[in-house]
């Protein structure tokens, strides 16, 4: 046994087998270190060595364990393959944590409130008030207080979900443990930052001890609370301004302007540039005047954010997708810098679509070092008429990708040649064809072509879709050039397939035993997710993330949709214009989705993916208990208690589906004066018809 067992030591480490007084010294020696490489780094988020190491070290006690199978007993080599610390647990937000619609221009503020006021309403002269207070660049949180103790703080995530981030929070001075006279459940939002000075003093620190520097305050706020020990939270200087409110079990004030007094008497800080302005033209002053003072604040700040003071506004104009209608930041100009354009590289993303991409020799435009900015497509590249050798002017707006404004042209080198665009893919060599009013030129390779492959499963696994932690970019261009996966349903065999074949991933460089049980934990964390983001991940062309949600919505069930789209390929079927009748899909959008369910290859490829998934059904957005749940309903004719739009969100959000035609499934139509063909038609097919003081009646119990 001995003497066959050593063999595999040697065989494994490729050194002289080893006694078997050696190898139990050397097993105890390894034992020590991996347990506290294991300390290190599962709880205390400070790995000492690399993955190459420590898997060494592993593989090295394993070869001794074959020999010695009784010192496997008490080894950390038992433990291979357990669940990984997660690190901090999750929080599901009770009211998602949204992003905020940008206006760069003095006249999208006036859009966003023209809008407002047509939304509810209201006469061209009523005055509408807005708090302006700066954007500050930090990390938003939610901090949650029960009976005015602080129970919980969670990072803001995906909008949905967020890290359980309570005990790091705890650290900071300026965050009030206990509040006086607070509700039973109050959520406050905020923005936990670093200002300038303290992350200038915390890199030189960082820098002596030859730890890691920082890029920006940001980056270093969220580096420092989102630390597994907290004792290193506690030692970075973090500060908070609040300035939202999340769930809360009561009301606690009329207006944004009253709530942000309400902080301050609690204890928060809040920032003390916050106005509340009387119209738009005051808010407008307000930014150009924080403009000027910007580089002179503490903190850095990407704009001033824009809130309707009202709260009963606030909650009439609600929410669109990922941002409430009731506030806009309005973000600073871009900065701009001069560099030399070296090469343009031709990019293929996920439809095909071939963009340029500029890079230059690297060059700082407001604090971030930028080597590469778009082009946006053929038209544009033609019109800007950059060439390589230029020197062209950069700009970058906030976290918006850097773009070339064009080329300075009395700098132009006399021998600088115009680009010839593409007509073949660079990466696949199929023909790239553009439609006719088309900006962009695509490949017509489909999946063929290794770019759009890559892309596809890039956009699959990207945060808002099935959100796959350790799919990063370089894994994923891994995998698909090692041939482990090439479309999304192999994402889940792949930890049956590493079982199961002769090469193992956990054995190719950079990745290791630790990495890839992390990765196979998080894709099978996957497996159950919700319709809509699954339809979103498909990537089928203008189907983002609003109208998944309103397909997912619509029809209910993987199954039901699936169908629904399969009837609706002949446009004269009746699942062709249900599919048009949801709000804001149209010809246009139906028929990149029919086309796509066209694709026989499309189809298989999706029930490959279903068969590997437990995909969720659609709720109704709120209120199950609302009496329109899940009902189908049409307005026409003139309204007058509110407008069409907002007679609309409201009943999407009691979990109506709004509808734009009458057919056999709609439950209500709600007829104004004026109502003409669709009343006509409800009333043939014996559809409930009811007038808005009817339809208001039902829908009041619940609001
Ligand atoms: S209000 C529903 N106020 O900006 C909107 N956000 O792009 C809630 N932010 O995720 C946000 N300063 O991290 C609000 N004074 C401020 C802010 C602010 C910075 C951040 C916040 C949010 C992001 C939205």
């Amino acid at each position: 046994m001995c003497a066959i067992g050593r063999a595999h030591y040697k065989k494994a480490m490729n050194t002289p087998a080893l006694t078997p007084f050696e190898a139990h010294i050397r097993h105890a020696t390894l034992v020590e270190q991996v347990t506290r490489w294991d300390r290190l780094y599962h709880s205390e988020d400070s790995p000492e060595v690399d993955d190459a190491t420590y898997d060494s070290a592993k593989r090295e006690m394993l070869a001794i364990e074959a020999d010695y199978p009784e010192l496997a007993k008490n080894s950390p080599t038992a433990k291979v393959g357990a669940a990984p610390s997660e690190g901090f647990g999750k929080v599901r937000h009770a009211v998602p944590m949204l992003s905020l619609d940008n206006a760069f221009a003095d006249d999208d503020v006036r859009e966003f409130v023209g809008r407002i006021r047509r939304f509810l309403a209201l006469a061209p002269d009523a005055p509408i008030a807005l708090v302006a207070e700066p954007k500050i660049d930090g990390l938003s949180i939610s901090l949650r207080y029960e009976n005015g103790i602080f129970v919980q703080g969670a990072t803001r995530g995906d909008g949905t979900e967020g890290e359980n981030v309570t005990e790091n929070l705890k650290t900071l001075a300026s965050l009030p443990r206990r509040i006086d006279n607070a509700p039973a459940v109050l959520e406050v939002r905020g923005e936990v930052y670093m200002t300038k000075a303290d992350f200038l003093a915390l890199n030189q620190r960082q820098e002596a001890a030859g730890d890691k520097i920082f890029a920006n305050p940001r980056n270093a706020a969220a580096g420092s609370l989102r630390q597994l020990n907290k004792d290193i939270t506690a030692s970075r200087p973090l500060s908070l301004f609040a300035y939202a409110m999340g769930e809360v079990s009561e009301p606690v004030a009329d207006s944004h302007a009253q709530f942000l007094d309400k902080l301050t008497q609690w204890g928060f800080p809040t920032n003390p540039l916050a106005t509340r302005c009387d119209d738009v033209d005051a808010v407008i002053a307000f930014y150009h005047g924080i403009g000027e003072r910007r580089a002179g604040l503490p903190y850095d700040i990407d704009g001033v954010v824009y809130k309707v003071d009202r709260f009963d506004w606030q909650q009439r104009l609600g929410f669109v997708s990922r941002s409430p209608r009731w506030a806009i930041a309005h973000k600073f100009p871009a900065e701009q810098a001069t560099t030399v354009l070296e090469r343009i590289e031709i990019q293929v993303g996920r439809t095909g679509a071939l963009t340029p991409v500029a890079h230059l020799v690297p060059v700082n435009v407001g604090g971030v070092v930028v080597a590469r900015a778009t082009l946006h497509n053929e038209d544009e590249l033609a019109r800007k008429d950059v060439r390589v050798g230029d020197t062209v002017i950069i700009q970058r707006a906030g976290d918006v990708i850097p773009q070339v404004v064009g080329p300075v042209l009395n700098l132009r080198p006399a021998d600088a040649q115009p680009f010839v665009f593409p007509v073949t893919c660079p990466i696949c060599g199929a023909h790239a064809v553009r439609g006719e009013d088309e900006a962009i030129r695509r490949c017509t390779g489909g999946l063929t072509c290794k770019a759009q492959v890559k892309e596809r499963l890039r956009h699959f696994v990207s945060r808002n879709a099935f959100d796959i932690e350790g799919l990063g970019d370089e894994n994923i261009e891994f995998l698909i050039e090692g041939g482990w996966i090439a479309k999304p349903a192999d994402i889940f065999r792949l930890e049956t397939r590493n079982a199961q074949g002769l090469q193992r991933l956990q054995n190719f460089k950079g990745w290791g035993e630790k990495k890839v049980t992390k990765l196979f934990a998080a894709i099978s964390n996957r497996r159950t997710i919700a319709l809509e983001r699954f339809i979103y991940a498909l990537g089928i062309r203008q189907v983002g993330e609003a109208t998944a949600k309103r397909l997912a919505r619509h029809y209910g069930s993987f199954a039901l949709w699936r169908q629904a789209m399969l009837d609706a390929i002949p446009r004269e079927n009746e699942a062709y214009h249900d599919l048009i009748s949801i709000e804001d899909i149209g010809p246009a959008v139906a028929t990149d989705i029919l086309a796509f369910f066209d694709e026989a290859h499309n189809l298989d490829a999706l029930d490959d993916l279903a068969a590997q998934l437990t995909i969720l059904d659609a709720q109704a957005p709120i209120a199950t208990n609302s009496p329109v749940a899940g009902k189908a309903v049409v307005f026409t004719g003139e309204l007058t208690a509110m407008t069409r739009q907002e007679a609309k969100a409201r009943a999407e959000s009691l979990g109506a589906k709004v509808v734009g035609s009458v057919s056999k499934k709609t439950d209500y139509v709600i007829a104004g004066p004026g109502a003409g063909s669709k009343l006509a038609e409800a009333e043939k097919l014996g559809i409930t018809v009811l007038t808005e003081q009817e339809w208001l009646a039902l829908i009041n119990p619940v609001v």
